[in-house]
This record gives C-alpha cells, structure tokens and sequence, in this order.
C-alpha cells in the first residue's frame, strides 16, 4: 500500500473507518472488510480444509470477512481446491470457519458462487459441457488437471435448466445458514455466471433471459428471490463489478445497464451493494491499475440509499477519505488483507504494512497464507 502516513510518518484522520456500521441487520464494529479472495486451499472436493479455519480466524478482526467465491453446484466449478456449498460435508466444513471466527469476536458472510462458461467439460460431473447464457466461448485457456487447454463453447442454459441454476442457488443460501454465518454475498461480477447474463458480449438470448436489460438481469433477480427466501433480505448482499471485462465479459453500455440493476436493487433492503472498482480490475493476476474509468460507487450513490461497500487499490487513507466524505459506507480491501492479518489495527496505528507475495495467491499450502505475522502474535 503506497501509504502517506507510514512514508511521511504524518498520520491523516482514518477515524471514519473506525466508527460503527450497520449492514442491515450486520452490525461491524469498523468499516474496514476482507474482500472475498479465492485462495484454492480446499480439499480437492470443495470441503473447507483446517488451513482455511486458521486463515480466516487469523483475520476476524475485520469489521466484516466476505469469504472466498463459494461454488453452489458442481456445475458451477471452474477452478481446482475452490471451496463449495452443495453437500453436508461442505456444510461441516464452513461451520469450523464460522465457530472460529465467531469465537475471535468475528462475523463472516459466504459469497456464493457459479462460474459458467469458466469452467472445462474435464471438472464437469459426466464430462459435460460449461454452461452460459450463450455459446460463446471464452477466449485463450483454463488450467485443467491435465493442463492448459482452450476454453470450450458452452452449453446455452435452457429455461428449465436455469430454474435449476436458481435452486442450487437456494440451497447453497440454506446450508450457509445452516454453517451458522452470519449472511451471503451473490456474486454478480467478474465475469462469471450472473454477470455472463448480464452482459450483452456474452447474452445473445432471444427468450425471457436476453435481449432487453431487463431481461438480461433477470436470472440476478430470480436469484435473489431464492436467496431471500431462505435468508432475510438484510442479510443478504450483491456483489457487481460495472465496467469490468474480465473473462471476455462486457456490455456495450454499462452505464445504462448497472443504472438498471442498481436502481432495480434499492427497492430491495438488502444488507449491502457491493462494487468492485474497475481500477484494479485484475487485481487476481496483476498490479496495474486502469486509468481513466469511473469511480463506480460514486456514480451510483444516488441511486442506491442502503450501505454501499467498494473495494479496488484503496489504501488506508483513500479509504477512510471515501467513507468520510459519505461516497461508500465500508471499503473492502482484498490484497493487503492476504498479508496484513491484523490490518485493521495497522490502519489505526499507521503501521507499515507486510508486502504480499503474489506468487503465493492461488499456490496452495500454508506458505504465503497463514505465515504473515501480526504485529502482536496471537
Ligand atoms: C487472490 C485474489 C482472489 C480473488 N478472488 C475473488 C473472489 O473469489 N471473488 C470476488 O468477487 N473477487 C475476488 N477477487 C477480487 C477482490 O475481492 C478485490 O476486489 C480486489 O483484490 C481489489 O481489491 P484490492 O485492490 O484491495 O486488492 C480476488 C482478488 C485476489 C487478489
């Protein structure tokens, strides 16, 4: 984090991240989040492993931890040691997490999550095809267990498939409420499932689930329906990421669109909208931060009346400078909670901040996971 106060050793006025915020019915002691960040340390069938209770416990000190992307179904898998949400032994799992980091004064929401087309026929249940909106394949390729090979075109959801897609992702919300967490995330961003339907580089549809936005953010609301119904709605956020083109997925006028969807999600009380800044888009795989888009969350804060959470290269001061300012109630910040357990207690004492290893992301084991110091051990 390029900090003015640990580079000058002038300490600006970060209180604003330090005073009490209701999400809903959340309430976090600070405004300080832990981005949802896949770090594939799961056990090769999605089951939380102990690894994954001591990392998030390691971090409990956030005013809120949104877990890593939680896969629904099998079918919504694209990615080795991801964790998932469609069994009882996926149940088991996530309730450890919970225990511990209710047991550290924490609270944790799950980020449930389908990938769609991000995915190969080889980590599909009977070799099947991916699925999407449309068949359109992503460009480039996907790391499978017998290496690299090109994305295929996916299979185009059926309407009755995707009133299944809807169900699991009713179940998921149930187990994660029978975990004992504390609320979910729908994961509306980065170029997975939702936002394949709502973007019109990947929707081609000619039914009730493509063509106008409307239709295009149709399966986003049925989801929530499903969701809501199992979880009270202020319990409930919705992660989007306007303006992202990650993963070959973007439309042609996002502003129209998330102006929509955004408008759309203020006559819900949900928890929480969630925006990832399109500056820091690629946060997963490099540092470079984009010049010239929008500051998104500003752009939509008159739209949506409920707490807004951003997160995307804040450092301690932006931060508390936006939710100062009243443009974001909370900044979630992803990168430097990997390596900073304790970093809400470094942004109020302007410490310096652990670098983090980015080699060390998605590798596996306890390296570059549960190794990063706090400033007092414990
Ligand atoms: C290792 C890594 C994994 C990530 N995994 C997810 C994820 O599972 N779900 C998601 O919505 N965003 C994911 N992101 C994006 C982060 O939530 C966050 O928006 C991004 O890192 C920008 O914040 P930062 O600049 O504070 O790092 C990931 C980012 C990183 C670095």
């Amino acid at each position: 984090m390029a900090d003015a106060a640990t580079k000058t050793g002038i300490v600006t006025d970060r209180s604003a991240l330090f005073k009490p915020l209701a999400l809903g019915d959340i309430t976090l002691p600070n405004r300080i989040v832990m981005a949802p960040m896949s770090r594939m340390r799961s056990n090769s069938d999605g089951v939380p492993s102990d690894l994954n209770v001591t990392y998030y416990q390691q971090r409990a000190s956030a005013g809120l931890l949104i877990s890593e992307a939680t896969c629904v179904s099998r079918q919504g898998t694209g990615y080795a040691n991801s964790t998932a949400i469609y069994s009882d032994a996926h149940i088991a799992g996530w309730s450890k997490i919970g225990d511990a980091v209710h047991a550290s004064g924490g609270r944790i929401v799950m980020q449930l999550w389908h990938v769609g087309r991000i995915s190969h026929s080889s980590l599909q249940e009977g070799g099947r095809l991916p699925v999407a909106p449309s068949p359109i394949a992503r460009s480039g390729e996907i790391l499978t267990p017998s290496g690299a090979k090109p994305y295929e075109i996916p299979h185009a959801l059926t309407v009755d498939e995707i009133a299944g897609v809807v169900e699991d992702y009713r179940l998921g919300a149930l187990r994660a409420k029978q975990a004992g967490l504390d609320g979910v995330e729908v994961q509306c961003a980065n170029g997975f499932l939702l936002e394949q339907f709502l973007n019109d580089a990947t929707n081609r549809r000619s039914d009730r689930y493509g063509g106008s936005i409307e239709n295009r953010a149709r399966l986003l609301f049925d989801v929530l329906d499903a969701v809501c119904s199992v979880w009270n709605e202020r319990k409930v956020g919705v992660r989007l990421s306007p303006f992202s083109t990650a993963h070959d997925c973007f439309d042609s006028d996002p502003a129209a669109l998330h102006s929509h969807v955004v408008a759309r999600l203020a006559s819900r009380d949900l928890a929480y909208l969630h925006f990832y800044e399109p500056r820091a888009g690629g946060a997963g795989r490099a540092d470079n931060v984009t010049a010239g888009v929008p500051f998104v969350s500003e752009m939509m804060r008159t739209l949506y009346p409920n707490p807004i959470i951003a997160a995307g290269g804040f450092n301690a001061d932006t931060a508390a400078a936006a939710v100062a300012r009243g443009t974001i109630d909370a900044v979630a910040f992803g990168r430097n909670f990997v390596s900073n357990p304790d970093l809400p207690e470094r942004i109020r004492t302007a410490q310096a901040l652990t670098p983090y290893d980015r080699s060390t992301f998605y590798a596996g084991g306890a390296k570059g996971y549960i190794d990063y110091p706090k400033l007092i051990a414990g």
